[in-house]
């Protein structure tokens, strides 16, 4: 029988290497954008060789290092099995690697499974992120977290930002561009930040907006309609930075279903009450 002990301080190592891995094999097509093969999933849903071979790479590393975990990858789907499972998104930011522009990550989660033991003898009640790596690789930045350990980026320990308020916050977000079905949920709270806060910005990585609250660069963000390994990994780093980062909806234990808010703990209160008004009835 699988053992529920999760050996977490190995999986970040895996991960870390992973998201090396990853980000080389990026970094090799990012200096020929003319060559690489770009296909369309659907309006605006761009992929790229560059977005699979990096996958691959991710996914031979950790397959290798850590065979009794599942694995859910962007490109190759895949299924939550075992005491815990992988969250790979191996190119986050693909419109801006497209278009030259250098803001993209290679970002992997590990999520426990409830039963799973991380600390102690006591098994987690729910489905709980544990590890959480992102790399950006143009600033050479490895944004790393342990579920109870803490945040680093790179060798230095990170915190969250002091603001007290989103009139003295900037905040990032993402706005629709693909699906645009949840527009009239979203466009009130842009026009609310753009009024309330020092100011909205809107960069194209999920994950590094999520690294970038972790380390007080952003103090709050807030997006909708993204994909479970869009907010895997940052889910822990803000977390472990000693920020809230949560489902917009309040049903789930991490935002899976792609609608998160985060911030520290004055800014994200302030985000979710700034949001909550203008979501759908359940
Ligand atoms: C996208 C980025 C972007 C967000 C999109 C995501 P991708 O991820 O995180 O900031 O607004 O919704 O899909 O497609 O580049 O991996
Ligand atoms: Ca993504
Ligand atoms: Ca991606």
């Amino acid at each position: 029988m699988q053992s529920l002990r999760l050996p977490i301080s190995d999986c970040l190592d895996a991960a870390v290497t992973a998201a090396h891995a990853g980000a080389a094999i990026l970094q090799s097509y990012a200096h020929n954008r003319a060559e690489l093969v770009i296909d369309k999933k659907m309006r605006n849903d761009l992929v790229s060789q560059a977005d699979r071979e990096a996958e691959e790479a991710v996914i031979e590393i950790l397959r290798e290092r850590t065979p009794q975990l599942g694995i859910v990858a962007e490109e190759s789907g895949g299924e939550t099995s075992g005491i815990a499972t992988w969250y790979i998104d191996p190119l986050d930011g693909t419109t801006n690697f497209l278009h030259g522009i250098p803001q993209y990550a290679v970002s992997i989660a590990l999520i426990a499974h409830a039963g799973a033991i991380i600390t102690g003898d006591t098994p987690l009640e729910h489905d709980t992120p544990v590890i959480g790596v992102i790399y950006d690789p143009n600033r050479e930045e490895l944004f790393t977290a342990m579920h109870g350990v803490g945040a680093w980026l790179n060798e230095r320990r990170i915190t969250c930002s002091q603001a007290e308020s989103l009139s003295e916050s900037v905040v990032a977000t993402g706005f629709p561009f693909r699906d645009f079905s949840f527009s009239e949920q979203y466009m009130p709270t842009l026009d609310y930040a753009i009024n309330n806060t020092r100011g909205v910005r809107r960069l194209g990585s999920a994950a590094l907006d999520l690294a970038w609250v972790a380390c007080g660069r952003y103090d709050g963000y807030w997006e909708m309609g993204l994909a479970p390994w869009d907010v895997a990994a940052g889910t822990v780093i803000v977390r472990e930075a000693g920020g809230i980062c949560e489902d917009i909806h309040h049903r789930d234990p991490w935002p899976i279903r792609g609608y998160v808010y985060a911030g520290n703990l004055h800014t994200a209160p302030a985000l979710d009450a700034m949001i909550q008004p203008h979501l759908n009835p359940k």
